[in-house]
């Protein structure tokens, strides 16, 4: 029964496999291409809490600048966090280049499951899904659409995150010796588009037949999932200060560590995730109030009032003078060009 699960979900996946531009055909040798693990690499850490569609176009991007794994690991820190602002969670892109810089070291990615996660800033689900996918190797990928679909399947009722160790257990048992890049990859479609969240589409789905969840109804119901956290409401201040008759812009770069590190940014009050602004202000003088963005990070959720001062004078601390006209080649963080947004929107 496991074979045929493999199998079917194999079958399935050649006719409704989703082309991807990562992404080698079903059932497709491997290509001869140094690069080629470079762009499953790339495409992983990119996909990880980030959906397909908004990977798209950054994935276009990396590539035509930085079209091997070299090219990456000798850019600087700057070019790649600016080049990765707007898709989130900027600790990937600071892992990002650090690996590429240990694996240009080496001379290449090494190809077992257990050398990539000995790569600096490389996970268990990456290198499970670059051993799979880029090297054609056996190996057991769980990512959130996997877990959905084996939870299902096996009815495992155990709530999250507990229910891993057996969620894995099982998806172990049903990963083939062979085409295992594929099958993750077919778990993976099934699971966003079949195996859905709230209404999974029963009907349509290759393993439901085998789907134990199904048959004891609800499969919706699984996996269950832990209380739902509160997430704390932060307040904190940006600051848009011009010169030059609002031509220009005072940006700073964030500290290396922390909330945003390393991205360019507007001045803020020292806002983070765990405090609210403290109310400092970068310089004294006539500000005006322009109202306020709002964003969700994953433990917060910040009100940022944002106000505008133009000066003469030269903000305290290290920052540079942008070119207004020139702020979407800034690279700021979402939270940042909302901010920025509503300030020329007030001008
Ligand atoms: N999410 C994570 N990896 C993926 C892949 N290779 N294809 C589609 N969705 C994914």
């Amino acid at each position: 029964m496991t074979a045929s699960i493999s199998e079917n979900l194999l079958g399935w996946y050649g006719r409704h496999a989703r082309h991807l531009p990562w992404r080698n055909p079903p059932g497709a040798p491997l290509p001869d291409d140094p690069a080629w693990p470079y762009r499953v690499w790339l495409s992983e850490v990119m996909l990880q809490q980030t959906t397909v569609a908004a990977v798209k176009p950054y994935f276009a991007k990396f590539l035509a600048i930085w079209p091997t794994v070299e090219a990456l690991a000798a850019a600087s820190d700057d070019d790649v966090m600016a080049a990765w602002a707007g898709l989130g969670y900027y600790s990937r892109a600071r892992n990002l280049l650090k690996c590429a810089r240990a694996v240009a070291e080496r001379g290449g990615f090494p190809s077992t499951e257990a050398e990539l996660r000995a790569l600096p800033g490389l996970g268990d689900y990456t290198a499970a899904a670059i051993a799979a996918i880029a090297f054609g190797q056996r190996a057991v990928v769980v990512d959130a659409n996997v877990e959905r679909v084996v939870a299902r399947l096996f009815a495992i009722t155990e709530p999250l995150p507990g229910a891993r160790k057996a969620i894995r257990a099982a998806a172990a048992t049903i990963t083939p010796e062979h085409r295992a890049g594929d099958f993750a990859q077919a778990m993976m479609d099934l699971g966003s588009h079949v195996c859905t969240s709230k209404m999974p589409r029963c009907l349509l789905c290759p393993l439901a037949e085998s789907c134990e969840g199904r048959k004891q109804g609800e499969p919706e119901r699984l996996p269950v999932k832990p209380p739902k956290k509160q997430v704390p409401e932060r307040r904190g201040t940006a600051f848009w200060i011009t010169r030059a008759k609002g031509t220009q812009v005072w940006l700073v770069t964030r500290p290396p560590e922390g909330m945003l590190g390393g991205m360019r940014a507007l001045p803020d009050d020292g806002w983070s995730a765990r405090e609210d602004g403290a109310g400092k202000v970068p310089l004294a003088g006539d500000w005006r109030r322009l109202g306020a963005v709002r964003h969700g990070f994953t433990h917060a959720h910040l009100t940022l009032e944002v106000r505008a001062l133009e000066t003469l004078s030269r903000p305290r601390g290290e920052g540079q003078w942008w070119p207004v006209d020139k702020i979407g080649e800034a690279g700021l963080a979402t939270l940042f060009a909302k901010a920025a947004r509503l300030a020329l929107a007030a001008d």
